[in-house]
């Protein structure tokens, strides 16, 4: 987000670069980076896997897979430049003396490219590594200097809330809160960060931006995947956890925030907090009320046959994870108070989409109620993936030589042209390059939501759900999401 801050050469190195996460995403994220000259001038990437690889074997691999993830298309003279910034070292999570190698060789490469021992660490690992790797980077003294050292980690962090407070303030014993860049990715998207520009940069939206004039929001993230090769991960997680924690909570921050005083990331995630501080906690015998979840058994996805979730490789048989969840949230303040927040996710859904719909009220009274015609109440839907879409619908006049009226859609679509569209790993990378915090989630910000969800965790953790399975793969969930939003007169839209 920040322009003026300057890159400084740095070694970043990856935790788990032979992993999912690396090849599609990292990988192809600092390469495209790295073509649109947006690397430091000295970089380099310690890549660090527990296989015995040779340098050749691995750079090799990692070309592989940039020709099926990257942004841009990998031509030879930019593989060449690139791969020239690669190293792989074999290491062991576990092993402290794996630890004591890693410095030496973070000093001989202080030493050969000049990087001055600004370091980045980049957690790309399951969440049960992150103590581990965190205690034993402390004991090596490997990021000893707070103005120089950072630590990139991955979602989820922590599984519950008491979990993520102990992993906060084990964490804050090496590293002080501005080095420590927790990593939600659809704030990177660049759709999710288009939310604050139409919002604040507008005189005509703000004004109408609260309960006076909106009826509902609703957020839907739906995904046509399924758990892939993600089963065991997946089967401890569900989609609470996995996405209604981080990412739908996330956009809600977007949606409902208060207009920041600057574009400080402090500021920013202040205001982001408030919300979360806001959203009125679901008691416990109220969890049903609140809340949905859902399970996919088999189906048929675009005229392919789907198999169930507990199918799949690595899921129980009689599996209690819900691969769907939807929420009906409410924030008790000034601006939103009475305004329903309906958010919902889903695996192995209809079709892939996500967006936000802001329902507007209908009108009070209609002077073209005489002529009995139906008006639509204003609505406006922020398309996030893969449509990446701002669309406006309100009523119009039919042409023709009688009054009759018809909705109509205004349709922003500035990201039409994709292929210049930054990935939202680049523009995280980047901003933790620069330094720049405001896209990163800070510790309150996460442990409030984790506090958001916590009786509904505990009330699915601690309850069966005999009905599961209970959508079909290639649905729009179960029947009970269609009648949280029903109760109240509104539909999914
Ligand atoms: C990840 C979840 O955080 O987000 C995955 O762990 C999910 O389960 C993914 O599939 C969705 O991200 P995107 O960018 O594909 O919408």
């Amino acid at each position: 987000m920040n322009e003026n801050k300057v890159l400084k050469p740095t070694t970043i190195i990856i935790f788990g670069a032979t992993g999912d996460l690396a090849k599609r995403k990292l990988f192809p994220a600092f390469y495209n980076l790295y073509i649109d000259g947006r690397m430091p001038k000295g970089f380099n990437i310690l890549a660090l896997g527990r296989a015995d690889n040779t340098n050749e074997y691995f750079k090799n691999y990692i070309k592989k897979n940039l020709e099926n993830f990257s942004r841009k298309k990998i031509t030879s003279e930019d593989w060449a430049g690139f791969q020239a910034h690669i190293t792989y070292f074999q290491h062991q999570l576990d092993e402290e003396s794996s630890y004591k190698n890693l410095h030496q060789k973070l000093e001989d490469f202080d030493t050969v490219y000049g990087t001055r021992g600004n370091r980045l660490f980049y957690l790309s690992i399951g969440p049960d590594f992150v103590s581990i790797i965190s205690n034993h980077i402390k004991n090596t003294a490997l990021a000893s200097d707070a103005k120089k050292d950072r630590i990139i980690i991955e979602k989820p962090f922590g599984h519950d809330k008491q979990s993520a407070i102990e992993l906060n303030s084990l964490l804050a014993e090496t590293f002080e809160e501005e080095q420590i860049y927790r990593i939600d990715h659809y704030l990177g998207k660049e759709t999710v960060q288009n939310i604050l520009a139409f919002r604040f940069g507008n005189s005509i939206f703000e004004p109408l931006w609260d309960r006076k004039h909106i009826e509902s929001v609703q957020i839907t993230v739906a995904e046509e995947v399924g758990v892939e090769t993600r089963g065991a991960f997946y089967e401890k997680t569900g989609a609470l956890k996995d996405m209604i924690q981080n990412h739908l909570l996330q956009i809600l921050c977007m949606v409902a925030m208060e207009p920041p005083a600057s574009l400080e990331s402090g500021e920013i995630r202040d205001r982001k907090v408030d919300v979360l501080k806001s959203i009125r906690r679901i008691s416990a015998d109220q969890v049903d009320h609140y809340a949905v979840r859902g399970q996919y058994g088999k189906g048929n996805i675009n005229g392919v046959e789907a198999k169930g979730y507990r199918q799949e490789d690595g899921i129980a048989s009689d599996s209690n994870t819900e691969t769907f969840a939807a929420v009906k949230f409410y924030l008790d303040n000034e601006r939103w108070q009475d305004v329903p927040f309906y958010v919902r996710t889903g695996k192995k859904m209809k079709e892939k989409h996500s967006y936000i719909t802001i329902q507007f009220k209908p009108l009070p009274h209609s002077t073209f109620s005489e002529s009995s015609q139906l008006l639509s109440a204003n609505r406006l839907i922020i398309n996030i993936q893969p449509l990446m879409d701002i669309r406006l619908q309100f009523m119009a006049k039919k042409p023709g030589l009688s009054l009759v009226l018809k909705p109509v859609e205004m349709i922003f679509d500035n990201f039409a042209c994709q292929e210049d569209t930054p990935e939202a790993y680049e523009t995280l990378l980047l901003d933790a390059l620069i330094g720049d915090l405001t896209l990163f989630m800070r510790s309150d910000q996460v442990e409030e939501a984790w506090d958001v969800v916590k009786t509904i965790q505990e009330a699915w953790e601690d309850n069966k759900d005999s009905s599961f399975p209970n959508y079909e793969a290639g649905s729009w969930g179960p029947k009970e999401s269609i009648a949280l939003v029903e109760r109240q007169g509104n539909t999914w839209v």
